[in-house]
């Protein structure tokens, strides 16, 4: 078999075979394919698609190119969530210790930021002292001491993955729904959790502009989970404006300490605690009932014992940004519209995100937003907060709110936080 036989038949329509799709991503792996060659095939699949068959064959062959991981030693069902990114989408730092302190271990495997959306791990490391490479030995003391592990995958998980994604990121074919479906299954059937429940996200600042192709590339991925014996469940929910207040690393963890403290966003608390039922349901545990635990205590005592496992210290001052500027409301009115991209945009020009994947980010750089849309607002009223560590950043960063948030005589619709769900 040769790579130019595999980007030929894709390329003119056809359906690939189980042993071209294994022998393809194998000899990848192994540098037998070169780069120049997966980026033909990668804008072949991004333009003429793969059926369920070859999506689930591209999926195994990714997961076998790695490790899979065994979590059966425990005592206790594994829940682990994935969300397809966002802006402000910290639900993953409140989540992962409320659904241990409910029964289950939570074994999560997170990436970094990339573009506008954010990164759980980028977040997480803004917590002096947390680390988040572990070896599997030290995430599995991490599960049996505090119940959930948040951490960033190793190099021998999905390694055909880890390839194809940093490929993909400058080929322009991040945007395929059978390639997207793969990567991110594929990481989380070898990461071994027995179920999952994904959070797909919808929106302007989302992957997945419209509830359409959000909803393909939910039932695609619930699909390939279910076939491979992980209870999955994916919602559907809105991304078209910003999750909470704060957008940026610390901003971020910040607010995550408040939602386990008690208080916390609304939006932030209602997410984080359906997501937390839906894993409960997913891994079989009835009873326990996460708001309670939210309420109690319970859950904030698990995130400190996750995070003080990881080497950080959760009463630590987190990192705060040198410089501030408010924006103010342009008019009286309601806040009509406030665009998750723009927000998210402009947080990334501050320094929360990085341009490249070797970049550094800063952990104070972000945005409080003060105002959401439907809110009354006055002229004058502070909007948002930017927060950035030189004030150089403020001018691109405003040019990317430009547009981005309107105030008018009345309200205009909004996605529903939570949109749908699929099974
Ligand atoms: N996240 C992933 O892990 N892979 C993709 O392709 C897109 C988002």
């Amino acid at each position: 078999m040769d790579a130019i036989e595999v980007i030929v038949a894709k390329r003119d329509g056809g359906e690939l075979t189980a042993a071209q799709i294994d022998w393809v991503i194998d000899a990848y792996t192994r540098g037998e394919v070169a780069d120049e060659q997966m980026s033909a095939l990668a804008m072949a699949i991004l333009l003429n698609g793969m059926n369920r068959r070859e999506i689930a064959g591209w999926t195994q062959a990714m997961i076998r190119s790695g490790e899979r991981m065994d979590w059966s030693a425990l005592d206790r069902p594994t829940a682990d969530k994935h969300s397809t990114g966002g802006v402000g989408d910290k639900i993953t730092l409140p989540l992962a210790p409320l659904v241990a302190a409910c029964g289950a271990y939570v074994p999560q495997l997170s990436g970094r930021g990339l573009g506008h959306t954010g990164g759980t791990l980028d977040k997480l490391e803004s917590i002096p002292g947390w680390r988040a490479s572990l070896s599997n030995d030290e995430m599995l003391s991490v599960l049996r001491s505090a119940g959930a592990v948040v951490c960033a995958a190793g190099s021998g998980l999905a390694p055909a993955d880890k390839k194809l994604y940093a490929l993909r990121d400058v080929t322009g074919t991040v945007e395929s729904i059978p390639l997207i479906a793969s990567s991110i299954m594929s990481k989380k059937i070898a990461e071994g959790t027995g179920s999952l429940v994904l959070d797909v996200k919808v929106g302007s600042g989302a992957f997945m502009k419209t509830p359409e192709r959000a909803r393909e590339l939910a039932e695609t991925m619930v699909a390939l989970g279910t076939d491979a014996g992980v209870r999955t469940v994916a919602l559907l929910t809105a991304m078209d404006r910003p999750l909470g207040r704060a957008v940026g690393n610390a901003l971020e963890v910040q607010e995550s300490v408040e939602v386990l403290a008690g208080g916390g966003p609304s939006d932030v608390v209602e997410l984080t605690v359906r997501l937390a039922r839906e894993m409960l349901e997913a891994a079989g545990i009835s009873g326990p009932d996460p708001a309670k635990a939210l309420a109690d205590g319970s859950a904030m005592d698990a995130w400190r014992r996750m995070i003080t496992a990881q080497g950080g210290d959760p009463d630590a001052v987190l990192p705060k940004a040198a410089e501030t500027m408010v924006v103010e409301a342009p008019a009286s009115g309601v806040l009509s519209r406030l665009d998750a991209y723009a927000v998210g945009l402009a947080a990334w020009r501050l320094g929360a995100g990085r341009a490249r994947k070797e970049d550094p980010v800063s952990f104070g750089a972000g945005i409080m937003v003060h105002a959401k849309p439907g809110d009354l607002v006055r002229a004058g009223q502070p909007l948002m907060t930017l927060h950035a560590d030189e004030t150089a950043r403020f001018e691109r960063a405003l040019e990317a709110l430009r547009g981005g948030y309107e105030v008018g005589p009345a309200s205009t619709e909004v996605l529903p936080l939570v949109m749908d769900r699929i099974t």
